[in-house]
């Protein structure tokens, strides 16, 4: 299977199936001297452990939109850093799994769960490791978030932060904007509010045995510079697209004003621009663009959404066929998340990250 490979200087390659022995990542062009260390691997594959409070070392709260699975996701990493830092040599990062209970995924071996991958890798490969969906598994992500975390320490020394956040989840969407609260809240939603009604519909979906979807933000601020982004195939938006797409359950991408450009006028869309009294640079007084003309940042903020569909394994009983192609009923009783929008919200920091650092080093040879 081809595509496990991501970025061209700063280049990931993922590998590990939910249920096998281990998964991890290499992660190749990350250059020497940035800080790191594997607390800071470990602190982000905590946000994303299912059913986890983000910050490690707290007691874990069992969060109703993730699921009860106690999965340690404990990092080693085994090369390419040296006395807290990196040596500008591949950094190897594996994570062993630990609770592997594949008895769960006992219907899913004969059965095409709708909604999951499971029909198309197999009518792809004529062979699928059933077991916790192995590579269709969200646990794919470990090696992503991984790499994210090298990838942000890499933007960190560059003064470029990111923030994701839950801007709406099973049909709830939030009206404030709180970023001191979203870190800690068990939706990471930014309107404390809202989050409280979000985990009331996910409490009565879990009970009605389904699932919900829901809307992730993403921010990038801090000293972006204007120039990353590579037209005419690699521009700046067609690399996040590219990225955020990859994660599983993530539907749809939008760009600043994204699809509501399409019914605003020019003079409503474009940005106008002033110079900056105090810096003397160029700046916009709106950001429909989501910081990105071109396809090459412009300096503004990068902002962009993205649309996460309603987990596919559920209780409720669904029609599918299963590997003789017989018709048949599913209703799948493992331990997935209701809304996986809590969890999503680091891997979509880790793959912007991932592409802002590829990006980045590709500008480096923009001029002579
Ligand atoms: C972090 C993460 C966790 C996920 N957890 C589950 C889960 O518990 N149950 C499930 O059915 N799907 C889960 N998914 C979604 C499936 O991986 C995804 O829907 C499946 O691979 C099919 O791909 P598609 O939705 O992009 O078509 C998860 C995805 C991610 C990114």
């Amino acid at each position: 299977m081809g595509g496990n490979t991501f970025g061209t200087l700063f280049r990931i390659t993922t590998y590990g199936e939910s249920h096998g022995r281990a998964l991890g990542v290499t992660v190749d062009g990350c250059p020497a001297g940035i800080p790191l260390s594997e607390y800071t691997v470990q602190r982000e594959l905590d946000r994303r452990r299912p059913g986890a409070h983000p910050v490690r070392g707290e007691d874990v709260k069992l969060n109703p939109a993730g699921t009860s699975r106690k999965e340690a996701d404990e990092v080693e990493i085994l090369s390419g850093i040296f006395e807290g830092k990196t040596t500008g040599t591949a950094i190897s990062m594996i994570v062993r799994n630990a609770d592997q209970h594949s008895a769960d995924y006992g219907d899913i071996a004969r059965k095409f769960r709708p909604g999951h991958a499971d029909f198309s890798y197999y009518s792809k490969y004529g062979a699928r490791d059933y077991r916790g969906g192995g590579r269709s598994s969200g646990r794919e992500t470990i090696g992503r978030v991984a790499a994210g975390a090298v990838a942000k320490a890499f933007l960190e020394s560059k003064g470029v932060k990111i923030l994701a956040w839950t801007s709406e989840a099973v049909g709830i969407r939030c009206e404030t904007f709180e970023e001191a609260a979203i870190e800690n809240d068990p939706m990471r939603a930014c309107d404390p509010a809202a989050s409280e009604a979000m985990m009331a519909r996910v409490v009565e979906l879990k009970a009605a045995g389904d699932s919900g979807g829901g809307i992730i933000t993403c921010r990038v601020s801090g000293d972006i510079p204007a120039g990353l982004g590579e037209p005419v195939f690699d521009k700046l938006d067609a690399e996040l697209a590219h990225g955020i797409l990859s994660v599983g359950a993530i539907k749809g991408i939008e760009f600043g004003a994204g699809f509501g450009a399409a019914r605003l006028t020019g003079s409503q869309n474009n940005d106008p621009m002033r110079r900056d009294g105090e810096t003397g640079k160029a700046r916009f007084l709106s950001n429909n663009a989501g910081g990105i003309l071109g396809g090459i940042s412009t300096g503004a903020e990068i902002l962009f959404r993205a649309a996460v569909k309603p987990v596919p394994s559920i209780a409720l009983t669904q029609l599918t066929v299963d590997t003789r192609g017989e018709d048949c009923e599913i209703s799948v009783h493992g331990r997935h998340d209701v809304c996986l929008c809590p969890r999503i919200v680091p891997v979509v920091e880790s793959m912007t990250a991932i592409v802002l650092a590829d990006l980045w080093l590709r500008n480096l040879t923009a001029r002579a």
